[in-house]
């Protein structure tokens, strides 16, 4: 099928491509076929005589479609506590309302219906990937593996390991955390291998890559220690060797690598404890480290208090960091400083942590990050007033502030490099890629504010001042009415059917 309009896309964390009547081929398969900018009359028929087309769907002006939205750090099973208990500090919180509400989850059959609700949310509000924690449960955690390839959501599923310093009724012990692990990769492997087997023989490989939609690789499984205080040194040792034995057989099988996910330094309490746990650690991260779980596959949440030396060590193992800025106001975590953290160079994407945050949707996620990057900026203001009582006149720095194409870019494409899928989604405006987009209509008839846009110049126009305009007030107050169609591996998995 065919689309043609406009095309809004990040191309690094600064720069934003907006390619108006761009004509975007999709193959069955789900690949992007082609990409064309400001397509002519001429290649809008040459592309119909060239191509066998099911399906043209040509947008409005108030349309475009936006690469899906990656939310890197989520737990499914708090769907039922989101929004409620924020009065207390992370770790209080953990043991008042959130290991009650996951110890609910040894019911598979109430796993399965948080979850459907779950996914079928987040994709209604345009995350074609997420990171998922789900519990201590091997078989609930399978549970959210059967409920993303069915709804056709991308992502990663982690069984939460456990097995010190949590309640005895929601604990396991190393081998459990372990054989969980295993058992969890097994199983994703096991439907990956019957999807594979179930695709036809075709005559070439070109012409698979074409042709035939399947589910293998949608979803993978993640080796997830819940975070360091919940899990023995031992524990922590063998995951990082299960990781690096997997690895090996993956290497030689020309597979990506184990995703990796778990907390860092995201509260004071929490960072003192890790310290008095793992006294032989040199740090937080070392801890981490120590078990060999740092990697370019790797997504350590929150990170907003590492020193300098951490900061460094996630850089040089190539370590994502989610930044979860509603979580880290919610539980009063801190506001990290990601302006810093994106100078030297870390990977940074945006993440939910639902229901640490109170918010489902990756819109939210940008407005957090938007607001945790200005509330820096007051906060080094105040820092220069203060340092500086008689001296009144003082600059506004606002250079630790996020821009819209930042957010986005770590909304997107900033997502896809965390969790090393930027080969594979992120772009659309790249053949090859696999498309996972949004369809968003900034004036749908049940849009939550009004349009009123002014005449355009043809100046703004031609500086695509318009397209920055309606994007950013998508950002900033648009939500799933706005979001009029959702695709994953190019198959409409939300809105009202327009094109599979
Ligand atoms: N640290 C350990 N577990 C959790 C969790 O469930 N949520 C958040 N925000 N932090 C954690
Ligand atoms: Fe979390």
């Amino acid at each position: 099928y065919l689309f043609y309009g406009t095309v809004i896309q990040p191309q690094s964390l600064r720069q934003l491509a907006i390619a108006p009547r761009t004509l975007l081929g999709v193959y069955h398969s789900g690949k992007i076929a082609f990409a064309i900018p400001r397509a002519t009359t001429e290649q809008f028929e040459k592309t119909k005589t060239d191509y066998t087309i099911d399906n043209i769907i040509c947008l409005s002006r108030s349309q475009f479609l936006l690469p899906g939205l990656i939310d890197t750090h989520v737990h499914a099973p708090q769907y039922p506590i989101m929004g409620n208990g924020m009065d207390l500090q992370l770790l209080p919180w953990l043991d008042t309302y959130t290991f009650p509400e996951e110890a609910r989850f040894k019911d598979d059959a109430y796993a399965r219906r948080v979850y459907q609700r779950v996914v079928r949310r987040t994709l209604r509000n345009g995350t074609t990937c997420a990171a998922y924690f789900g519990t201590l449960h091997t078989t609930g955690s399978q549970r959210l593996v059967d409920v993303m390839r069915a709804a056709g959501q991308r992502g990663w599923v982690g069984k939460v390991c456990m097995d010190q310093n949590a309640p005895e009724w929601y604990r396991e012990t190393t081998d459990e955390s372990v054989r969980g692990t295993q058992q969890l990769i097994a199983y994703v492997q096991q439907l990956d291998q019957h999807e594979r087997e179930q695709q036809q023989p075709s005559s070439s490989a070109s012409s698979a890559s074409r042709c035939h939609y399947h589910k293998a690789e949608l979803v993978e499984p993640c080796i997830t220690p819940r975070f360091a205080p919940t899990c023995s040194a031992e524990a922590l040792r063998r995951l990082g060797e299960l990781a690096a034995e997997e690895n090996k057989l993956r290497e030689r099988a020309g597979r990506p690598s184990l995703p990796i996910q778990t907390h860092l330094s995201e509260n004071e309490a929490e960072i003192a404890w890790v310290a008095k746990l793992f006294p032989e650690s040199a740090s937080y991260t070392d801890v981490y480290d120590r078990a060999g779980l740092l990697s370019s596959r790797t997504i350590m949440a929150h990170c907003v208090h590492l020193t300098a030396e951490e900061r460094a060590r996630l850089k040089a193992t190539g370590t994502a960091v989610a930044h979860c800025a509603h979580s880290n106001f919610d539980l009063r975590s801190g506001v990290l400083h990601v302006r810093q953290l994106l100078d030297e160079g870390l990977k940074i994407s945006l993440g939910t942590d639902m229901a640490g945050g109170h918010a489902i949707s990756m819109l939210e996620a940008m407005r957090g990050a938007l607001t945790a990057s200005r509330t820096i900026c007051i906060m080094e203001a105040q820092k220069q007033q203060q340092q500086q009582l008689n001296d009144k006149v003082h600059d506004d720095d606002a250079r630790s502030q996020l821009s819209i194409t930042e957010v986005v870019y770590m909304a997107t494409m900033g997502g896809a490099a965390a969790m090393g899928l930027h080969d594979k989604i992120g772009m659309l405006l790249e053949a090859n890629y696999e498309f996972d987009a949004l369809l968003v209509d900034t004036a749908a008839p049940d849009s939550p504010f009004d349009f009123f846009e002014p005449e355009a110049s043809a100046e703004e126009l031609l500086a695509d001042k318009l397209y920055m305009r309606r994007l950013e007030k998508f950002v900033m107050c648009g939500d799933d009415r706005n979001i009029e169609g959702v695709w994953v591996r190019g198959r409409q998995v939300a809105g009202t059917p327009l094109a599979n």
